[in-house]
């Protein structure tokens, strides 16, 4: 099969297109012929070796071994399954739950031992991969490329809105609206959860596309007054944030929130350390949540509401496999609007 591999810590030049043999299904997994696999930060933080220091960078303590293939948004379609399996699941149409951990349900993404697919396991920049068929979960669109781009930023934005129980009629600012967990962060919260959004991006040409996604204020973090633009918009303080930027609109969210305010963070795409006056987050009782991906009923409940039409794909460009290195650079590109997919 035609795959890629990470060969170790590095720049985009670590990324090789080889053939290899497909890989076999173990007795309780199954083979999927990749059709779509959507871009993450994450496999761009494995082969930068960002999630730690030398050879011990990864989601698992002891490090990544290479060669590695990343990706871990994939849909595709089982086309053999391991001796255990039911029969059933052949030819089935399916998108994968992106992590194994022995947690309990509800707990399991908070697990020691949990291990993603594209870090510990090969993943779906290639043309086949290899997953436990209990993690294997029916398409929830009709098309391919739609239904890969949920499974880490949907899952990941699903579990922050959960986090800060979201409320109808409660203003919920979130931030990086326009990128891959922002956008599902604008549909999840306003119209899952019935909250009143306001997204933050920094070119207001996709005001219009925010607002159908559900934002109803849309504003620039260019402004030079973005505090005051918030607290107008909502006519004083607001409920919450949904954070992935940190350090860039950090004092600015902690300004905008509300006595007893909630704020949730999955990422920090514009800065990872900040200056944190203590005194702002106990004198206004804010709780701090920090979120990563979500649980496997989470998982299942965002993909009803896919289906439901609750919430729907945002493509901002597809690549072919072999062009995987220029996907990742365009995937660090500023202002894109959603996702960016990888076709084998
Ligand atoms: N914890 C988890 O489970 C989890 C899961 C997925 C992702 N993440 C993390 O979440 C973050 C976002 O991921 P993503 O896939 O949504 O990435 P993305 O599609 O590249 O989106 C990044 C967003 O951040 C905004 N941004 C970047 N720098 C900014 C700045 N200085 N000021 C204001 N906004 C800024 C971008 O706006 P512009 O386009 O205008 O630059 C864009 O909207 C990353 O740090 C990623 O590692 C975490």
């Amino acid at each position: 099969m035609r795959a890629v591999h990470v060969t170790g810590y590095g720049d985009v030049d670590q990324l090789k297109v080889v053939d290899m043999p497909k890989p076999e299904p173990k007795e309780h997994e199954v083979l999927v012929k990749v059709k779509a696999c959507a871009i993450n930060n994450t496999e761009i933080w494995m082969r930068e070796g960002a999630y730690g220091t030398g050879s011990q960078s990864g989601w698992r303590p002891e490090g990544v071994h290479f060669p590695r293939i990343p990706g871990s948004d994939i849909s595709g379609e089982v086309v053999q399954v391991g001796e255990q399996v039911d029969d059933g699941m052949s030819g089935k149409n399916v998108v994968l739950f992106p992590f194994t951990s022995s947690g309990e349900e509800g707990t399991e993404h908070i697990s020691a031992d949990m291990s993603f697919i594209g870090s510990e396991y090969d993943g779906g920049y290639a043309e086949y991969v290899v997953w436990p068929a209990d993690l294997c979960f029916d398409m929830p669109l009709s098309s391919y490329s739609d239904s890969a781009v949920f499974s880490v930023s949907g899952l990941t934005a699903w579990h922050m809105v959960k986090q800060i129980d979201a409320q109808p009629g409660e203003t919920v600012m979130v931030t990086g609206a326009n990128g891959g967990v922002g956008s599902l962060n604008v549909q999840i919260a306003s119209k899952v959860f019935g909250a009143n959004v306001i997204a933050i991006i920094g070119d207001l040409e996709d005001e219009e596309k925010m607002k159908e996604l559900g934002a109803t204020h849309v504003l620039s973090y260019r402004s030079d007054k973005l505090a005051e633009d918030i607290l107008n918009v909502n006519d004083g303080p607001i409920d919450a944030v949904l954070d992935v930027v940190g350090d860039a609109l950090f004092s600015t969210s902690l300004h905008v929130l509300k006595k007893g305010g909630k704020f949730c963070i999955s990422g920090s795409a514009g800065g990872q350390q900040t200056n944190l006056d203590f005194r702002t987050v106990y004198l206004k009782h804010i709780t701090l949540y920090g979120s990563v991906l979500g649980t496997r009923a989470e998982y299942k409940d965002m993909l009803k509401a896919i289906s439901a039409g609750k919430i729907e794909p945002v493509i901002d460009h597809t690549f072919p496999l072999e062009k995987a290195s220029d996907a990742q650079v365009y995937f660090k590109n500023r202002g894109k609007l959603g996702k960016i997919v990888l076709l084998p």
